[in-house]
């Protein structure tokens, strides 16, 4: 057993596309702005950081409907959220962002290092694209029936009512979400991870080695996920907007949006202590903890964890909470 010298706390970086509410509040930055603080009172080596995630697909279209730039779009949302987020008096030590220089080439840097170890595989494959928006539909864009419980409004990626992870292809149905049109199959390439070889590692660490410290919403999902068989993912996207993919031939496309984003936070760590940034994340000595709402659950418990082990020089979390809502005198706030 290591003895904690430090700890790296860390809360979800929210997208750059709206406001800050109640429920992001209470879910996701009350919890660990009071973990934090308490730990400074106890003159504990401690750092808080967060930023606003600033690539994906929802960004781009939101940037269309505004007629504006992406660029422009977020840095709206970002100055917005950030002073938001001072308003309400959390106390993060740096509040940075995913469009910025630094995160670009860690994000970028990170893919190559897994790249050069072999840990992607490469993939042509169909994928639906909507010939009316003439844009690549990201599972989210995707409607259609849950194979599982039929419910006809279920995700490209997840089906809402009965928590299922989906891929496009298993909606029956399918319909773009942008345009209301059935969409074709096109074929693309694509990097993907293969999360089903990390079956035993998840096993050993998550399902024996966190049984009785991670909590209880925490641990069912993971169990059920993994029981349920994992697959490879793809890492990167067909979009102009986000992390270039670092290798040739490899024009319009970007790193996956929930590649990048936890990346950020080792970006956002970089930012705030240039010199010794690493022992942060790489020295065994430190306690790193992810607050999160429960809809980021799979991507801080399984995929971001399987790239840290991946990638081989980084500590993984010690504990992930993921909250629903905050109680407030025994109600719901
Ligand atoms: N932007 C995501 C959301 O709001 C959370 C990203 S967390 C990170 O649900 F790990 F990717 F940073
Ligand atoms: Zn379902």
């Amino acid at each position: 057993m290591s003895e904690t010298k430090r700890y790296t706390v860390t809360a979800a970086l929210p997208y750059a596309n709206g406001g800050i509410h109640l429920g992001h509040l209470a879910g996701a930055y009350l919890p660990p702005d009071i973990y934090v603080r308490y730990r400074r009172l106890k003159n504990e080596d401690v750092i808080f950081v967060c930023g606003s995630d600033e690539h994906g697909v929802p960004i781009t279209l939101g940037a269309r409907k505004e007629g504006i730039s992406p660029q422009q779009f977020v840095d709206k949302y970002h100055e917005l959220m950030k002073k938001s987020f001072s308003e309400f008096g959390i106390s993060f030590d740096i509040y940075s962002r995913t469009s910025n220089k630094i995160h670009h080439e860690t994000a970028s840097q990170f893919f190559l290092d897994l790249y050069n170890a072999k840990k992607f595989a490469e993939e042509t494959s169909q994928q639906f694209y909507d010939e009316e928006e003439k844009i690549f539909l990201a599972d989210r864009y995707i409607k259609g029936t849950c194979p599982v419980c039929a419910n006809e409004n279920a995700y490209g990626d997840q089906c809402e009512k009965c928590g299922s992870s989906l891929s496009p292809k298993e909606l029956k149905n399918p319909v773009s979400v942008l345009s209301g049109k059935i969409p074709v199959l096109k074929e693309t390439k694509h990097w993907y991870f293969p999360l089903n070889e990390y079956e035993n590692f998840f096993r050993d660490w998550i399902l024996e080695n966190h049984k009785h410290d991670w909590k209880t919403n925490v641990y069912g999902q993971c169990k059920s996920w993994i029981d349920a068989g994992l697959h490879p993912r793809a890492m990167t996207r067909d979009l102009e907007w986000g992390v270039k993919v670092p290798l040739p031939n490899a024009e319009g496309k970007v790193l996956y949006v929930w590649f990048d984003a936890p990346i950020g936070y080792i970006s956002a760590t970089k930012e705030l202590k240039p010199n010794d940034w690493e022992k942060y994340w790489k020295d065994k000595d430190t306690t790193l903890l992810h607050f999160i709402g429960k809809d980021n659950i799979v991507f801080h418990c399984l995929l971001f964890p399987a790239f840290l082990h991946a990638h081989g020089e980084y500590i993984l979390p010690a504990n992930v909470p993921a909250n629903e809502f905050l109680n407030l005198e025994g109600e719901k706030l």
